[in-house]
């Protein structure tokens, strides 16, 4: 299995002396190629905090982050950009398509960004619209398309650029749940069919229960870890609920 992400002795902490927030406190997990991996855990339990160090939106106080290799901690200002452009895909919960643009122009800037030739795009934009279904809603703008139509855009211009990892947090938090079960397809469907590896922050277990392994934070900690191996996503569905009850987490606990 190769190695995507490495994550070591990872701490980001707030505040000043005498009023810390220990956000995230000595984290530490690999992620392997092609894994689907969700991150769960209440409100305040590190999940954004976590994600925006992997993401370099935030700078860790201590720890490593080595993505395919490079420790991306010690990245300067101008080295970060690029990474986040070609290293990551990102997923968002509002998923920030340019209402200017056509489908087919928010998936094709993705690649322009990163400086792919042009005689690569339409072939790279048509393959992941194929995958996603979306092949003929490419030429319509955002407002003229559904909701899930959208989503599924918005997958598509994550993964266009072949990004090393894909984030997702909260993705589903806006959603209904038949959007919800869309959109959680569609991130399998980049998973198993487009080999993406993501890593999805979420506290609802409905929606983990599509990753293949999960880890539970707790105050910042690594609680828990679990796998779906075999288990039906039901049958997973379930376990998630034991450990959130073993946490002693309040299931309704929103954000
Ligand atoms: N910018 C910030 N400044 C100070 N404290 C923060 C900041 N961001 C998050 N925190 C604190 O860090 C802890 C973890 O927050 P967060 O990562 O947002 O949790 P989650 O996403 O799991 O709800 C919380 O106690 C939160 O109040
Ligand atoms: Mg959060």
């Amino acid at each position: 299995m190769e190695q995507i992400l490495k994550v070591e002795h990872l701490e980001k902490y707030y505040g000043t002396r005498g009023n810390v927030t220990k956000a995230v406190d000595d984290i530490g997990f690999e992620v392997q190629k092609g894994e689907f991996v969700g991150i769960m855990g209440a409100s305040g339990s590190g999940k954004t905090t976590l994600l925006n160090c992997l993401s370099t939106i935030d700078a860790a106080t201590a720890g490593h982050i080595l993505l395919e290799g490079t420790d991306i901690t010690r990245l300067k200002a101008k080295q970060l950009s690029k990474f986040r452009r070609t290293k990551l895909g990102f997923i968002f919960q509002d998923f920030n398509l340019l209402d200017t643009l056509t489908a087919y122009e928010n998936i094709a800037l993705a690649l322009t960004i990163t400086g792919t030739p042009a005689s690569e795009i339409d072939p790279r934009v048509k393959h992941v619209a194929e995958e996603l279904e979306i092949g003929d809603i490419l030429a319509k703008y955002p407002y003229e398309i559904s909701g899930g139509q959208k989503q599924r855009v918005a997958c598509a211009r994550a993964i266009v650029t072949k990004p090393a990892l894909v984030l997702a947090d909260e993705p589903t938090g806006a959603l209904d749940s038949k959007s919800s079960r869309m959109l959680l397809e569609s991130l399998e469907t980049l998973n198993d069919d487009l080999q993406a590896t993501i890593l999805m922050v979420t506290h609802d277990a409905f929606t983990a229960s599509y990753c293949r392994r999960i880890l539970f934070l707790r105050d910042g900690m690594i609680f828990d870890e679990i796998v779906r191996g075999q288990d039906t996503r039901k049958q997973f569905f379930s376990r998630i609920i034991e450990v959130q009850t073993l946490m002693g987490g309040d299931n309704s606990n929103v954000l």
